[in-house]
């Protein structure tokens, strides 16, 4: 079996992270578990980016050696991962020698075959700012910003690699794979990019500019350009595990598809001999109240007080929930509250509380077994069969705010189930089939709350461990299996309650 190999883009260590990284680490978690539920053999990789001008600067301005600056902010995005519950397999950083080998090596090896040239470049540099300007940065009159300083029009000689020459193949690989990149209308975006004809990509850095990078094998005097060095983490976290070669998956976000992974990263490949991923899965952005995300003007959301706040499950659930993957969206207190409140708080822990509490009044705290089968309980079973068929489909599309919406509809089902069936005055009854009927209730009750929180279980792996828990069962080990109706839980031993999410107030 091939292994589902999934990465995530590595960030950069120039700043703390955001909810940005968050959605993209919890996107791409939603996608490993459930694919380990499926029973493929998962590869996760994610990471950190830290060569590069913008983390040679902002370590700088912190007054610390870059080592120890990217030492300490890697951290900070390591510790992220484990607070969201990231089922990581790696993590890789690319000031790892094991990373440096790789890029090193397939340098070497571009050279060797003519992929790589050495050229003048002449343009417009921006000592300030330490960069070479484009027309496009030029305000309106044709004058240069003066965020930039003085700028001066300079030559230099770099190493230039052969994009140019795959144009026409990357057109036509694009158009003849088309699941290679997802959503599908941003292939579009990548086409209309190749129109134009291809720059080849100067890929160094002259040391006496940027010193913060991966000297290139063939001439010491120059660092590698920090895209051509990052995207091949990709590669060199797996180079010596045999397998896992080719990624089936890259999660990015929208901003990165054109032209980094679309355009540079296939083509570095294919020049290098190496297998393409088969694809590429660009996000969209979070904006916040709705407006960009800017730690400077405090319009900003850290990940982590949610986790704390709420619960880490209340935060998966709720980037999972409210964003239709590839489109953008928007973070707000009020709505995350709107659908804690009532989904999370009011729709789930009302079930649980409910079963847990009839359950324990009603039967001793151990779940009956179903005896009776009328309309109620059929249709109950009929709805989560088909919510369980189109909840898997959609995981599959990664569609999960839709597979969300109707497993949460399931929920809503069984609580009005228990409306109807109303336990608490069957239980006021003696007669035999009342008594009958509410086992049959509690059993119900109990299977269906079981169920939905198993389909629930790569969304907010917590939450499904602690619901089976408090419902005494423990789940086999194929999940398949477990999303059968099938009265499992009869015998077992609830627990008297549980409080999951909290009512919470603004
Ligand atoms: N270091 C590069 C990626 C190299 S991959 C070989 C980079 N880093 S980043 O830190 O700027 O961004 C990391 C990821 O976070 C990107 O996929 C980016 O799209 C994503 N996000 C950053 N801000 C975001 C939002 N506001 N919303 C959603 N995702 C966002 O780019």
């Amino acid at each position: 079996m091939k292994t589902f190999y999934l990465t995530t883009a590595i960030d950069y260590v120039n700043g703390s992270p955001h909810l940005g990284h968050a959605y993209e680490k919890v996107l791409s978690d939603v996608i490993a578990r459930f694919r380990r539920l499926m029973g493929d053999q998962v590869w996760f990789l994610t990471g950190t980016d830290e060569h590069g001008q913008k983390v040679q600067q902002s370590a700088r301005k912190h007054g610390v050696d870059p080592q120890a600056f990217v030492d300490s902010v890697s951290q900070e995005f390591r510790a992220l991962c484990a607070k969201l519950e990231i089922s990581n397999d790696d993590f890789i950083r690319t000031t790892e020698e094991r990373h440096k080998r790789v890029v090193r090596q397939i340098l070497q090896q571009l050279y060797d075959k003519g992929e790589i040239y050495k050229a003048d470049y002449k343009g417009f540099y921006s000592t300030r700012q330490e960069q070479f300007l484009q027309d496009k940065d030029r305000n309106p009159d044709g004058s240069w910003p003066e965020l930039f300083g003085e700028v001066t029009e300079i030559t230099e000689s770099n190493y230039f690699f052969k994009l140019k020459a795959y144009q026409d193949w990357l057109i036509e690989h694009i158009r003849t794979h088309e699941d290679f990149i997802f959503p599908r209308y941003r292939a579009k975006q990548v086409l209309e990019f190749l129109k134009e004809p291809l720059n080849d990509l100067c890929i160094s850095r002259p040391r006496e500019r940027l010193e913060w990078g991966i000297p290139l094998p063939f001439d010491e005097g120059f660092v590698t350009y920090v895209w051509f060095d990052a995207l091949l983490n990709y590669y060199s976290a797996v180079a010596d595990k045999p397998g896992i070669w080719p990624a089936t998956f890259h999660v990015i976000g929208k901003d990165i598809l054109v032209p980094p992974h679309a355009v540079y990263w296939p083509i570095m490949l294919q020049a290098a001999g190496l297998p393409l991923p088969r694809s590429l899965l660009a996000h969209g952005w979070w904006s916040i109240n709705g407006a960009k995300m800017s730690k400077s003007t405090g319009n900003f959301v850290d990940a982590g007080t949610y986790c704390d706040t709420y619960g880490v499950d209340a935060l998966r659930y709720f980037l999972i929930r409210e964003m239709s993957v590839g489109q953008d969206s928007d973070f707000s207190q009020a709505q995350f509250l709107t659908r804690y409140n009532t989904e999370l708080a009011n729709n789930l822990g009302n079930l649980v509380n409910r079963t847990l509490n009839m359950t324990n009044r009603f039967a001793g705290a151990t779940v009956p077994a179903a005896e009776v089968a009328e309309a109620p309980e059929t249709d109950l079973r009929a709805l989560w069969e088909k919510t369980r068929d189109e909840a898997i489909a959609l995981h599959e599309t990664f569609q999960f705010h839709v597979a969300l919406e109707r497993t949460f509809a399931f929920i809503t089902s069984t609580n009005a189930y228990i409306e109807l069936r109303a336990p608490w005055k069957l239980g006021k009854s003696s007669d035999p089939k009342d008594q009958a009927l509410l086992r049959t209730s509690l059993a119900t009750m109990a299977e269906a709350l079981r169920l939905g929180v198993t389909l629930l279980a790569a969304v907010m792996p917590g939450t499904t461990r602690k619901i089976q828990g408090v419902l005494g069962y423990t789940p086999g080990s194929v999940w398949a299996d477990e999303l059968v109706w099938g009265n499992r839980l009869t015998g077992c031993k609830v627990a008297a309650t549980a409080i999951l999410f909290p009512r919470a107030t603004a």
